[in-house]
């Protein structure tokens, strides 16, 4: 099973402020939304709070330590990151995606496959990040650049990394 982080991340490596996201970029939503249609998708509780309920046409699967989080019927909610894993596998999925955020991401990127990063050009203020990516580590192998206009606040580029000898 493949295991991909899908990320948004700016030039200083901030992803989020105040548990919501802090630019408008039309264009990386429907890149989004496109490659993770029809996949479950890992997520900590604190961004499936921000987000406020499951993303339509995706099976959620959210990262709590607290026994008594419910969900809606479908979706599911796992106590550690390698819970949520095992539960992908036995499911004989061939791709799950970790759509974050920090503390997910953190714990994810030792053990994921693939990272696809929304690179913002930009250097918002923000109180949570992405870890720094090692260039040993991650190889680059596709990039697709974006330009600002009046439904994108900032130029990005969409950007492939595969793990250097996985
Ligand atoms: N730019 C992007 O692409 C992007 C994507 C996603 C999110 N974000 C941003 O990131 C921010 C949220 O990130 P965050 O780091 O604060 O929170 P988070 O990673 O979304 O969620 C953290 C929560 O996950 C649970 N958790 C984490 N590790 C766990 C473990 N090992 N076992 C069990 N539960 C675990 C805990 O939930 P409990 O406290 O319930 O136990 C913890 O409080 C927001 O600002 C959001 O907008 C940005």
């Amino acid at each position: 099973m493949k295991i991909s982080i899908i990320v948004a991340k700016a030039k200083n490596n901030v992803i989020g402020k105040n548990n919501q996201l802090i630019w408008r970029l039309s264009s990386d939503l429907k890149l989004f939304k496109q490659i993770t249609s029809g996949h479950h998708i890992i997520m900590g509780r604190k961004t499936y709070e921000s987000v406020g309920k499951p993303l339509p046409n995706r099976t959620s699967i959210v990262i709590t330590r607290n026994p008594d989080f419910q969900l809606p019927e479908g979706h599911k909610v796992c106590h550690s990151l390698q819970e949520a894993i095992q539960l992908c596998i036995g499911k004989h999925l061939d791709q799950v995606y970790i759509i974050g955020g920090a503390e997910i991401y953190k714990q994810a990127l030792p053990i994921c496959d693939e990272l696809l990063v929304t690179e913002v050009e930009a250097r918002p203020e923000g109180d949570v990040f992405f870890p720094e990516i090692n260039p040993k580590q991650w190889k680059k192998t596709a990039a697709e650049s974006f330009k600002k206009d009046d439904k994108n606040e900032y130029n990005f580029e969409f950007v492939t990394y595969k793990k250097v000898n996985p």
